[in-house]
């Protein structure tokens, strides 16, 4: 038996006890989901849904090897990482085979934000400095230290940036400070961050560390240009600092061709503490830092002990090692690679058909729509974005919008996602986006130009009021 109340009892009491700030996905109409396989989620009625944006589930959900390894060791023993285990040690060796030969120690956390913290002690300890670097639109977890670094999240509540937190412009080539059409858009930004480093120096400030997603997911699926993180790596550097890499939500094979998305950007460029999360476990509550010898060393010359209750126990450490071995045995970075390339060639043709979307970018299985009421402008269609989310669950399709202005379509769905699941999920979309084209007065052709600006001033979008969508294309939208 799956559940122990209705769908209308659960939700109330979850209202009752459950922090009102703790938001449940599509609010207006939340799902209740009662049991999942691979990339597939089950309501209480039976009803299958694509899961097109649970990267915990990396391998899938309730794998059974993953299921299998945590019940077999479960069964014998779990306890503290303090009495020697080889499992833990066995996990940190599989782990770091897979880094760059300096990343070799690890500190194993529940979470992504005590990774991310415990990221911050290492550097704020390697030299004695303070103050972070972080790039805006930028979230690492829910930690008071981490909200301090988190524009995402300080931007949007009464937090007040803190003096020792320096925010650098995303490196977000498509509606960032620089763009495509910039000669060489990986300089321009980190010279922001240089200009950065200059100013907190000039006031007497020291950089302890920058903090960056190598690809920003909550920030709108951006892909940094090639050979900024080179750049900013040296300027952080030479003013004593430490680069972290937050791998919490990329990592794990996820752009396929690399295991780390941080070496897409080349063997030149390598952390100096990378922190980890959200796939490691697939869905067992497991995170971790890595970091090199000469940083660890430096934290443990404090003489304060590191411990975590349940950090490494043998259960999650016998999870994590079985998440590895079904990555490699079953190829899922081959198939991100695969279905990836595939998902983007037919995304981009919704491109090309749908005057709605100003960008698709991705790599691997970690994809990005950018919805725009307005090509040439990119004018984020934020009650477009979340129309849609709404319309594509109607047809079984979990999507989420983020970025800063919530128009773009996440898409990060478990790897074993297949090239029918793509085809399925775009087919859906395209449905979608006609609908609403239509309803709103957009173009819907076949071949759009590049730039073709979709709307004039006072056009059909501008009567229907698109801030709110309009009851009128709600309504004609909803017919479909
Ligand atoms: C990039 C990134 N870092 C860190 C975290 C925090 O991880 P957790 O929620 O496991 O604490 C998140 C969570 O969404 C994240 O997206």
């Amino acid at each position: 038996m799956c559940e122990l109340y209705s769908k209308q009892d659960t939700l109330a009491l979850r209202r009752k006890h459950i922090g009102p700030s703790c938001k449940v996905l599509y609010a207006a109409d939340p799902i209740k989901i009662v049991r999942a396989q691979r990339q597939y989620m089950f309501d209480e009625k039976g009803e299958r849904y694509l899961d097109c944006i649970n990267n915990v589930a990396h391998v899938g959900h309730c794998h059974p090897e993953v299921v299998k390894a945590a019940l077999k060791q479960m069964e014998v023993l779990n306890t503290n990482s303090r009495f020697l285990h080889d499992n833990i040690v066995e996990y940190a060796k599989r782990l770091a085979a897979t880094l760059p030969e300096q990343l070799s120690v690890c500190y194993f956390t529940n979470s992504g934000s005590e990774a991310n913290d415990l990221a911050l002690r290492l550097a704020r300890q390697f030299r004695g400095h303070q103050d972070v670097i972080t790039l805006d639109h930028a979230y690492h977890g829910h930690l008071s230290s981490l909200i301090e670094i988190s524009p995402y999240k300080f931007r949007k509540g009464k937090d007040v940036k803190k003096e020792f937190v320096h925010v650098a412009p995303t490196p977000d080539i498509y509606r960032g400070k620089y763009r495509e059409n910039h000669a060489d858009p990986a300089s321009a930004y980190a010279d922001e961050v240089k200009k950065i480093i200059e100013e907190a120096q000039n006031r007497g400030r020291k950089i302890a560390a920058f903090i960056a997603e190598s690809m920003q997911s909550c920030g709108g699926q951006i892909i940094p240009p090639a050979g900024y993180f080179q750049k900013v790596a040296e300027y952080v550097r030479g003013a004593g600092g430490v680069v972290i890499a937050d791998e919490v939500q990329v990592g794990f094979g996820r752009v396929g061709k690399h295991f780390w998305s941080f070496q897409m950007h080349g063997k030149d460029f390598v952390p100096d503490i990378v922190t980890m999360g959200k796939p490691m476990g697939n869905g067992h509550p497991i995170a971790c830092v890595v970091t090199t010898k000469e940083i660890a060393e430096a934290f443990s010359s404090s003489g304060m002990e590191y411990f975590n209750t349940y950090g490494g126990n043998p259960v999650s450490s016998a999870v994590g090692l079985a998440v590895l071995d079904v990555i490699e045995n079953e190829d899922l970075q081959g198939n991100a690679t695969r279905v990836g390339t595939y998902l983007t060639e037919l995304l981009n043709r919704q491109k090309a058909k749908h005057t709605l979307i100003g960008d698709v970018r991705g790599v691997g299985l970690f994809v990005g729509i950018d919805l725009v009421k307005d090509r040439q402008k990119r004018t984020p269609a934020t009650a477009e974005a979340q129309h849609v989310i709404y319309k594509m669950k109607e047809n079984r399709v979990l999507l989420s919008a983020d970025g800063p202005h919530r128009n773009v379509l996440k898409i990060k769905p478990p790897m074993c996602f297949t090239k029918e699941d793509a085809k399925f999920m775009v087919d859906q979309l395209d449905g979608v986006l006609t609908v609403l084209e239509e309803a709103i007065g957009a173009q819907t052709e076949s071949v759009v130009p590049e730039n073709t600006p979709c709307r004039t001033k006072g056009g059909p979008q501008e009567r229907f009021g698109l801030e709110t969508l309009g009851e009128e294309v709600k309504q004609k939208s909803l017919r479909s």
